[in-house]
């Protein structure tokens, strides 16, 4: 069969890495993709949210099965588009409908589906202009921090944590008022967690589901976890501290009741599901849910994946998912982020990279990158996430490691203590 992957970062190398492993695979197209995935396929000049164009390509390349990569296309309807063109129905399209993008495109969405279907999560309430002043009454009940989150999509950066409860006040209205556009126009607040982070994914047909391999991602980009929040900066796999004991916990307190859920509220949801969760002494709280994979950790997971991914995801789209078997590789998977001087502040593009041929022992994915004359160069903040094997954290790590001195740029930073808070 044929298959489009949408998207251009490390994720979906890393997804057009394993389908391109799949004995079912005929032809391969990534959009627009960049400089690692034109390795494995064959890159389309189509941005994700370009859908006449994307009809286009799928027709075009008698594609007959299409994998989105990032959550922008899925919020913006890309599945009802496909579900409401005669040519394109009969396409399988692996991620949620418009509606079930919602669990990522509106935090207030994902709170009240939470409420609805008792998933554990921070108290919160929702607030917009005509509730500010119950908004800031709710914010003196709560301990600091405060945590403030736009409604909307804000680039990854709608999400405030104030120590101080006038800052907190003073932000609040101030996202009402427009600091991020529309995205904030309806603020959560929320409770603060304190506890350790981790991710856990599923993969569902909208009955059935697998429950992929937990990683943790480190988003700041400051050694020993400071500094500005980034898009992720290295990830591992497993997560030493989301045992057997916190999994079955995960399953039954937040994945079974999110699969029924959406199943109860009639959204048709085949695709992947992140749940961000802090352990919070050993209990579950989900963050956020994402409608996508994550990136880095997507470079950790589908790497831990021994079976055929293409045969998975076929049966997502077709809906049979409870047939097919999940083998799960028991090594560890480490990553590391090198990104742009500057990054996740302003950076250069355009650098040659070298020394990506001398890289043995990890695997390349690439995230920022394209082809240039004959050269590979920077075309974002991230750029390569290293990615090892490993019989534990430590040999993979240093196997990591040691490949991001061998890859170089001008100004290539990287953080060289990715795991360092795990034991
Ligand atoms: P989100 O976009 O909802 O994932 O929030 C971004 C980051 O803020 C998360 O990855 C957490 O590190 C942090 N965060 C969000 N909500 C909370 C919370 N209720 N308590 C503590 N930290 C939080
Ligand atoms: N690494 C976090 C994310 O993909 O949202």
């Amino acid at each position: 069969m044929n298959v489009l992957v949408l998207g251009s970062g490390g994720r979906e190398h890393a997804l057009s890495w394993k389908i391109a492993q799949s004995s079912m695979l005929d032809q391969l197209f990534i959009a627009p993709g960049n400089a690692g995935t034109s390795d494995v396929g064959t890159n389309l000049d189509i941005s994700v949210n370009d859908f006449d164009a994307i009809k286009n390509a799928v027709l075009d390349n008698n594609i007959s099965l299409v994998v989105v990569g990032p959550e922008d296309p899925l919020v913006n309807g890309i599945v009802d588009f496909f579900e409401s063109d005669s040519a394109l129905q009969k396409i399988g399209i692996i991620g949620p409908s418009k509606k079930g993008a919602q669990l990522e495109g509106s935090k207030e969405f994902s709170k009240i589906f939470m409420e609805k279907n008792d998933i554990p999560t921070a108290k919160y309430l929702s607030v917009e202009k005509a509730n500010l002043a119950e908004g800031k009454s709710f914010l003196e009940k709560l301990k600091a921090p405060y945590v403030l989150k736009a409604d909307g999509l804000a680039a990854g950066k709608g999400v405030l944590i104030l120590d101080n409860l006038e800052t907190a006040k003073t932000e609040l209205e101030s996202m009402i008022n427009g600091k991020f556009g529309d995205a904030s126009s309806t603020v959560v607040i929320e409770e603060f967690l304190d506890g350790i982070e981790l991710s856990v994914f599923v993969l569902t047909d909208g009955s059935s589901y697998r429950i992929l391999p937990a990683a943790k991602d480190y988003k700041r980009i400051g050694e020993g976890d400071t500094g500005l929040n980034t898009g992720g900066m290295g990830a591992i796999s497993p997560v030493p501290f989301a045992d057997k004991v916190f999994l079955e916990k995960v399953e039954n307190q937040v994945v079974k009741p999110t699969i029924r859920g959406l199943q109860n509220d009639n959204i048709p949801y085949k695709g992947f599901v992140f749940i961000g969760l802090m352990n919070v002494k050993g209990e579950p709280y989900v963050i956020e849910y994402n409608v996508r994979m994550g990136d880095p950790e997507t470079e950790v997971v589908i790497p831990r994946i021994k079976s055929d991914l293409l045969d998975l995801l076929d049966a997502v789209g077709q809906g049979t998912l409870s047939e097919s078997d999940l083998e799960i590789d028991e090594r560890t998977a480490t990553t590391v982020m090198l990104v742009s001087g500057g990054y996740p502040e302003a950076y250069e593009k355009g650098k040659e990279i070298t020394g990506l041929a001398n890289v043995k022992d990890s695997i390349a994915f690439h995230a920022g990158t394209k082809s240039e004359n004959g050269k590979v160069v920077t075309s974002g903040g991230r750029v390569i996430a290293l990615t090892s094997y490993g019989n534990g954290r430590a040999e993979a790590l240093k196997k990591s490691f040691e490949s991001a001195q061998l890859v170089d740029f001008e100004k290539k930073y990287f953080r060289s203590d990715i795991g360092f808070d795990l034991n």
